[in-house]
């Protein structure tokens, strides 16, 4: 585990989109699995700012870790997202843009969007394999969209689980760790102070860690990098 700690969320963001930036030029093809959140989402600003004609996107293929069981319109949608803040603002093939489609019947739809990852990914221990997988953290310690009182989601041999945000009830399709934990690098970008908690329990595994799913992500490849700023990394500092 590799943690690289900032002192602001917009360094956090600008060293992240430098990270992913010397990624993508390093390789011919790159898959890319994207989270929803606030903290990607000055990331997009970024890489849309400073990196939108210093990286050549055609061989960049996005993916969503979670979407929001909602229209590809809706404020809600993590797509919408990418698309406002990243996807309108660079030039990458529309045929590289494999969304989640939010508006479909959900168990459908996680059913659909594991076989477009079979079909599009290199396969390893016979599960598709991400290139990156970039997660955020909830300050409930769920990552995607794998929440505490759904963990055991994240053990699913399926690649992709319907899930429900425990207050809204919102549903939501989620990767699952089978895949996750598959991938050959995934990034966590936390930032806050309303995650220190969580990130020290999670880090330094204390206490009851293992009810938080972000506490289950462990690729095999043992890349995994956390991008914390100081107010996130708070609890970790002090030890
Ligand atoms: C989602 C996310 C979710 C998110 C965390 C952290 O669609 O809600 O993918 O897992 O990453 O809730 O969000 P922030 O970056 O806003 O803290």
């Amino acid at each position: 585990m590799k943690i690289n700690l900032y002192n602001t969320k917009q360094e956090v963001a600008i060293n992240f989109s430098d990270y992913l930036s010397k990624l993508i030029k390093q390789n011919k093809t790159v898959h890319i699995a994207l989270s929803g959140g606030s903290t990607p989402k000055i990331v997009f600003e970024e890489l849309a700012s400073n990196f939108s004609d210093k990286v050549d996107w055609s061989g960049v293929h996005l993916y969503w870790g979670d979407e929001r069981c909602v229209a590809p319109t809706d404020s809600e949608s993590n797509y919408k997202m990418t698309v406002d803040y990243l996807i309108s603002k660079i030039n990458i093939p529309q045929e590289n843009i494999h969304r989640i489609k939010g508006e479909e019947v959900p168990s459908k739809e996680a059913i659909r969007y594991s076989e477009v990852l079979v079909k599009e990914l290199p396969q390893e221990n016979n599960v598709p394999k991400f290139d990156l997988v970039i997660l955020g953290m909830g300050d409930d310690g769920h990552t995607a969209s794998i929440f505490p009182h759904e963990i055991n989601l994240w053990d699913s041999k399926n690649i992709c689980e319907v899930a429900i945000h425990p207050d809204s009830g919102q549903k939501r399709i989620s990767l699952t760790g089978t895949v996750i934990n598959n991938a050959e690098t995934v990034a966590f970008l936390v930032t806050g102070e309303g995650k220190k908690e969580k990130v020290d329990v999670i880090i330094n595994k204390k206490g009851d860690y293992k009810q938080y799913p972000a506490s289950l992500v462990a690729p095999k490849s043992n890349n995994l990098i956390w991008f914390l700023d100081t107010a996130a990394a708070e609890e970790i500092k002090k030890e």
